[in-house]
């Protein structure tokens, strides 16, 4: 097996992360450090290490997390609030796919499984994310077209799909679909025309709906694994 594809099957990372990892010198084989990106591993005999710590491949876990607020999805915050991998309960090294904001709840999928999480945040896969958003102020007709033919965000346009309102008369609380995962992007797509999010939730992701309370988990079903991986 190919070595950046076996550090992907122990959980460490996914495979192109994996390769920064070979080259910097980071993982030995039977003592050797290895840096040849096409090294193949036989994970019968060989003994590998990352960072002097032995790894192996690791079954592989999903989870869906309904993100409560105050909890952090990063898994090295320099201030160590919680996180959201703190909140799973398990030995395996997890980490989430994606991110959302400190104060925003919702969806959040978290595993073991470098190349399914690839897979998830590949801007050429267009995975649908659904947010429900609460903005400080009624969201105007002619804005509400601007999102929809895209506006630019850092140099880089970016657009919603669809959006929908909660209620008929008043235009605070939407329902908006994208494919973006870029940091912030709800809130700098609204933050662009001058309206502020006050709160945020996602009700899904790649399908996978906010179907337990916020702040609880569950693991992912065979076949919602099958059909995103
Ligand atoms: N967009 C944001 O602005 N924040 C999130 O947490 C997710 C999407």
């Amino acid at each position: 097996m190919r070595l950046n594809k076996f550090i992907a099957e122990c959980g460490i990372s996914s495979r192109r992360k994996a390769e920064e990892l070979i080259l910097q010198g980071r993982i030995t084989i039977n003592n050797k450090t290895i840096t040849e990106l096409s090294y193949n591993v036989n994970p019968e005999v060989d003994k590998v290490f990352f960072d002097g710590e032995p790894i192996k491949v690791e079954n592989h876990v999903y989870y869906l997390l309904n993100k409560p607020k105050g909890v952090v999805t990063t898994t090295d915050d320099e201030k160590k609030r919680l996180a959201v991998t703190d909140l799973i309960k398990t030995n395996l090294k997890i980490f989430p796919i994606g991110r959302l904001d400190y104060n925003t709840t919702g969806v959040l999928l978290i595993t073991n499984d470098g190349d399914f999480a690839s897979k998830l945040i590949h801007p050429r896969n267009n995975i649908i994310r659904e947010y429900e958003v609460r903005l400080d102020k009624d969201l105007e007709f002619k804005d509400e077209q601007l999102l929809l033919n895209g506006v630019y965000i850092n140099n880089k346009k970016g657009k919603f799909l669809t959006i929908n309102y909660k209620k008929k008369k008043e235009h605070k609380s939407l329902i908006v679909t994208c494919t973006e995962g870029r940091n912030h992007f709800v809130k700098e797509m609204f933050g662009t025309l001058k309206y502020n999010v006050v709160q945020l939730h996602r009700k899904s992701f790649a399908g996978i709906t906010d179907d337990i309370p916020v702040g609880s988990y569950r693991k992912l079903t065979k076949d919602e694994i099958q059909k995103l991986s």
